[in-house]
């Protein structure tokens, strides 16, 4: 890697700043060096072109018509050559160390908010949007690249060649210099007065982009959603009125710089004509001479065409320092301490939990579990059931440390969870997601998914048997190196849920959660499930969470949730015998399924 000279312990956040030129300065770390050299390449470059105007001034002066002979004459048009030459080479070098510094530090910028927004918690990412972290990682990395690439590189040579040719001018003629930067003031002013209002512009067209990435990329995760409720011209409508807010936010920008340019272009012009006609008018009159004419009029545009595009990289060093900001948004947002825990055991758990009066709400919201007490005891499984919202997967997620509770105390071996570092938690615990991801890879790698050490075929084929998906994946032509997802085969919902299951199977956990599971298995290959299950749940603690009475009904402890609170608590026989919501379920589901069973058989002796 081309970025082998910055420090390895350099993280961004050592460049938060409420300073945003600090800022970045910090970001560069590592390459601060080679940036410096950059804008030394610069001043040489600068320091060489107005050598060549001092030089031809001396040409035309001292040296035409007085009768040198061929090789002086020959000398000095060596001297031209090897200017020019140097201020090739300098230009080159500083070039490349400019873009050397502004790819490696995006580079590493753009790494590291990968890697910092997988480690943001749970919390974090119910709140932000993904299009918001996709332009933000993507589109305004690109604007901190450009700022050190093109701007304050930019403004480095403005500033260099500006002091160069003003000191060159000054030992010339001091009256020619003060002519040369009379505009200056008025273009500071000028640019200063459209920098703030470029940034406002700017800030709201990048927000307006994100709000754009962001809905397209909904629509394009819930394309099926969309085609089903017949939404797509209410969709296109609304993306369109926000991508007209976006044209119409780009234009303001556009026309904010296109307002710039006229006016420092005719202050520019006005300047430069300025300084032609009274330093011709000096040359006739021989206040100077026609070499420091030529040399003058060669040098001026030095000052004059830098000044012109100051405002231009002012104004646009605003949009690196707003995306800068974006960025740094991110970055400054605390990281789930994965490892932080005062208690980190050698060996595995045993898998004993206990709730005792839990609370929990997310963020501010209202309270969605209420004094929540149960006991398991190690191995055992619990069963949750309630109606939707009733809060089941916010309990399970409790366990991870996904979410914290607010109040009350859950113990794992009699050890607080908050004691346990996440990292240990989450490797001793496996959990089915009630909408299990699976990613564009081969089936092979989703279910060796998270398991550092290497697997082998049969541990894989033990794991997808036991969820009922092996037979499945063997008929597909390439088997466990089938495509899932875009270009490969497209899963049903139950296949994706058992190839999760399998997944989470390979890892071993010795607490595992089953969340909806097995909701679009059919009944037969949830009877498979459950039956193989059964059997690696032996020693387990598993927590599972079923609208089937039948996934439940032989669990040791079966919580009936419902608005947050356990309303019901026991084995089936204890709940059956007790008036309350699980046994009409119970009675409910029965009754359906008697009546399938009847039209069933009333269909089949017809
Ligand atoms: N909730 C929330 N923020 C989240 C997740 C859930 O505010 N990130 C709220 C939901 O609006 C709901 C409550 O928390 O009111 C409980 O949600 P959940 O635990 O997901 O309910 P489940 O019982 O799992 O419901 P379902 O059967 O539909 O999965
Ligand atoms: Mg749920």
């Amino acid at each position: 890697m081309t970025i082998s000279n910055a420090p390895a312990q350099f993280s961004p956040k050592q460049a938060v700043s409420s300073n945003r030129l600090l800022g970045l300065w910090r970001l560069m770390r590592g390459f601060r060096l080679i940036y410096v050299g950059a804008v030394l390449s610069l001043g040489i470059a600068a320091l060489a072109k107005t050598a060549t105007y001092l030089l031809l001034r001396y040409f035309v002066d001292d040296v035409l018509g007085r009768g040198f002979g061929v090789p002086f004459l020959l000398l000095v048009a060596l001297g031209f050559v090897g200017l020019a030459l140097g201020e090739g080479l300098f230009s080159f070098l500083s070039g490349r160390w400019a873009a050397r510094t502004a790819e490696g530090t995006a580079l590493r910028l753009r790494n590291y908010l990968f890697d910092h927004i997988q480690r943001l918690s749970f919390a974090y990412h119910d709140q932000t949007r993904t299009g918001e972290l996709l332009q933000r990682s993507t589109s305004d990395v690109e604007a901190v690249r450009r700022f050190y690439a093109d701007q304050a590189i930019g403004l480095g040579r403005i500033i260099i060649l500006f002091a160069v040719n003003f000191v060159a001018i000054w030992n010339l003629n001091r009256n020619l210099a003060i002519l040369s930067v009379i505009v200056v003031p008025v273009l500071v002013v000028v640019s200063y007065f459209f920098f703030g209002r470029v940034s406002r512009r700017y800030e709201e067209y990048q927000e307006q982009d994100a709000r754009v990435s962001t809905r397209l990329q909904e629509n394009l995760t819930g394309v099926r959603v969309v085609k089903a409720f017949a939404r797509q011209a209410y969709e296109i409508d609304k993306f369109e009125k926000e991508n007209w807010d976006k044209f119409q936010k780009g234009r303001r920008l556009i026309l904010m710089h296109s307002l710039y340019w006229p006016s420092s272009d005719i202050l520019a012009g006005l300047q430069m004509l300025a300084g032609f006609v009274i330093g011709g008018i000096m040359a006739i009159n021989g206040t100077i001479t026609a070499g420091t004419y030529l040399a003058y009029a060669g040098m001026v545009i030095w000052i004059i065409w830098p000044m012109r595009n100051l405002g231009r990289i002012i104004v646009q060093m605003s949009t690196g320092l707003v995306s800068y900001d974006r960025v740094m948004a991110i970055v400054r947002e605390e990281e789930e301490p994965l490892s932080e825990g005062s208690y980190r055991p050698r060996g595995n758990v045993r898998g004993e939990i206990v709730f005792n009066d839990v609370g929990f709400s997310y963020g501010e919201g209202e309270q969605v579990l209420k004094h929540i007490s149960f006991r398991v005891e190690p191995g055992q499984s619990v069963a949750l059931l309630g109606s939707t919202g009733s809060g089941k997967t916010s309990l399970v997620n409790l366990l991870p440390r996904f979410y914290e509770y607010d109040s009350g105390s859950i113990t794992l071996d009699g050890v607080e969870l908050k004691e346990y570092p996440r990292d240990y938690l989450r490797s001793q615990i496996g959990i089915v997601e009630q909408e299990p991801f699976l990613f564009s890879r081969t089936i092979r790698e989703n279910i060796s998914y998270g398991v550092d050490r290497e697997v082998s075929d049969e541990e894989i084929y033990a794991a997808a048997r036991a969820a009922a998906i092996h037979e499945v994946i063997m008929s597909f032509p390439e088997g466990y190196d089938t495509l899932v997802g875009e270009r490969g085969v497209t899963l049903s919902g139950g296949q994706k849920q058992r190839v999760a299951i399998a997944r989470t199977l390979l890892r071993n956990p010795r607490i595992l959660i089953l969340d909806d599971a097995t909701s679009s298995v059919d009944t037969e290959t949830e009877g498979l499930i459950r039956r193989a299950l059964q059997r690696l749940m032996e020693g387990r603690t598993t927590f599972v969470i079923a609208h089937r009475i039948q996934s439940v009904m032989n669990a040791d402890l079966i919580l009936v949730l419902d608005k947050g609170e356990i309303v019901q608590m026991g084995r089936h026989e204890d709940l059956m015998a007790q008036e309350g919501i699980y046994r009409d379920i119970y009675h409910l589901q029965a009754r359906i399924e008697d009546e399938l069973q009847q039209e069933l058989e009333a269909t089949v002796t017809v």
